[in-house]
């Protein structure tokens, strides 16, 4: 049978409120004629500001929406902090976390990241878990140990946790980190050893824990079948591409076929 795939749209901070509304309502019977040939998953990440709009927008359809980032507290005195409970009570059922640019930009550590997971799989949202190295990591070699390093707590705490939950969903974005906005892509026999590691090592926990392997990194209408190729991947993190509606038609199109 064919493998579903997931196409997540990461529009990071690149369109203000009234574009990201007007992309969702402009697009809005295309997109969900993407998710109706059965073999893609769509995800829309827009901005904080739009989440509940756009959330409402798509409300019973089988488009889904995202959020970028969340707290790792439950709530108090957190100023400018969204946390998992609001996204959890406007719907939201979907979240990133660990993105490179929020790691650098808001100085996240790894202790902060396994604390948004765990935020997050308490509030039933499904963790869009980013990790990847960079480029002087990739150059030495040091790219299987920084990506057992940023997921090692994160496994730990799934069999130690997670007992109390009902199996819960992971997914896990490897985005190495110079490919991101770049142009610049790994070569087959790299990202076939990489996700081949990342899914022997989630296998380990799979009557744990549900996970998909997302691949992220500039995604294009022109590489899509080559990152199709790869084992083990079940979908695409997108940020650039994803702002094109026609681009991004494309890419759904070409990876789903
Ligand atoms: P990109 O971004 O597709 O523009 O490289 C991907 C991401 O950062 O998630």
């Amino acid at each position: 049978m064919k493998k579903k795939l997931i196409f997540i749209a990461n529009w990071k901070m690149y369109l203000n409120i009234k574009e990201e509304v007007n992309f969702s309502i402009q697009n809005y019977d295309n997109l969900i004629k993407l998710t109706k040939n059965n073999y893609s998953q769509i995800i829309l990440a827009p901005s904080f500001i739009s989440l509940n709009r756009i959330n409402d927008i798509f409300k019973s359809t089988t488009l889904k929406v995202a959020a970028q980032n969340c707290s790792s507290h439950i709530n108090g005195s957190f100023t400018g902090q969204i946390s998992t409970v609001s996204l959890n009570q406007i719907g939201i059922e979907y979240s990133i976390i660990g993105h490179s640019e929020t790691r650098k930009e808001l100085n996240e550590t790894d202790i902060d990241i396994e604390k948004k997971f765990e935020q997050l799989i308490l509030n039933n949202i499904i963790p869009i878990l980013c990790i990847g190295e960079n480029e002087e990591e990739h150059k030495t070699n040091k790219t299987l140990n920084k990506l057992e390093f940023q997921t090692d707590n994160i496994i730990k705490m799934i069999n130690k946790t997670l007992y109390n939950f009902n199996k819960p969903t992971l997914y896990i974005a490897y985005e190495p980190i110079w490919s991101i906005g770049s142009g610049k892509i790994a070569n087959i026999d790299y990202l076939d050893n990489i996700f081949t590691w990342l899914y022997k090592r989630f296998s380990l926990i799979k009557n744990e824990v549900n996970f998909k392997l997302i691949y992220g990194g500039s995604v294009n209408s022109k590489n899509i079948e080559f990152f199709k190729t790869i084992d083990h991947i079940d979908g695409f993190l997108i940020g650039k591409s994803s702002l094109n509606f026609k681009e991004f038609e494309k890419i759904v199109e070409l990876g789903s076929i």
